[in-house]
């Protein structure tokens, strides 16, 4: 089944909201005058995100939040909900990024309750996965990701995941410089696939699944070249419209 390739850039805690409205014009000017088949969004700093949307109108450009509460709204300081998120104008919202996992306390259980909240209000959810290096080097690396992937879509339908996008990121590849090799990215994200076909069966054929970590313009085409590899989520590279530019090119 053709997936489309879809290239996400995950701005974390960085640009202001001016810098972010000029980078979404600067890439929706590059992309105007070399169009991509690729998907494409990014996904800025909550405060950003409804000016990054404003600014992306127009532009085959979608934009995303990086994480999201579960519930609609209430006493809940300092979160953010679903329903904001879409009212800011985006469409995407990453899940269970390695970090959230690290320094937040995200756990497989919250990451599936954020997945409802996201699904339940139409936002298309980017689910991130990955193992540590110790984990891949001890041998735990198809135990890791199944929990996590299990531990994540627990209770859904296929039905109701027909939008999810995985994104695969080993922990050791991110913001390190070090990328899995071609073969690595393209034989775990194969097992990553038969996992997902245990949980959601043929649907699993039709599911992006992104790599992530370090990737970069010169590294972009051959990774995006395996037939498991349907995309990148990418977080260095995003910040500078002629990096994303090229692994957006990257993807033919
Ligand atoms: P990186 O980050 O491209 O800077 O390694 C990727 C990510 O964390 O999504």
């Amino acid at each position: 089944m053709a997936r489309q390739k879809f290239i996400a850039g995950n701005w974390k805690l960085n640009l202001t909201i001016a810098e972010g409205t000029a980078l979404v014009a600067a890439l929706a000017k590059g992309l105007a005058e070399k169009p991509t088949k690729a998907e494409v969004a990014v996904c800025p700093v909550a405060l950003a995100v409804a000016a990054v949307a404003a600014a992306a109108k127009g532009s085959p450009i979608g934009v995303g939040a990086q994480n999201t509460h579960w519930e609609d709204k209430g006493a809940f300081t300092g979160e953010l909900s679903p329903v904001l998120i879409k009212d800011a104008g985006a469409k995407y919202v990453i899940l269970g990024h390695s970090e959230r996992r690290q320094y937040y306390g995200d756990t497989d259980a919250l990451i599936n309750k954020r997945l409802g909240a996201a699904l339940k209000h139409g936002l298309v959810p980017i689910v991130c996965i990955g193992e540590t290096l110790a984990e891949r080097q001890g041998g735990k690396l198809e135990q890791v990701l199944k929990t996590q992937i299990t531990g994540a879509l627990a209770g859904f339908t296929a039905d109701q995941l027909k939008t999810l996008v995985i994104a695969y990121e080993p922990v050791w590849a991110i913001g390190t410089g070090v990328t899995a090799t071609t073969a690595q990215a393209q034989e775990t994200h194969a097992y990553v696939r038969s996992v997902l076909k245990g949980v959601v069966g043929g649907l699993a054929d039709s599911i992006r699944i992104q790599y992530g970590g370090s990737v970069k313009a010169d590294n972009a085409k051959e990774i995006l070249s395996q037939p498991d590899v349907d995309g990148a989520l990418v977080g260095g590279a995003a910040l500078k419209a002629p990096y994303f530019l090229a692994i957006i090119a990257g993807a033919g």
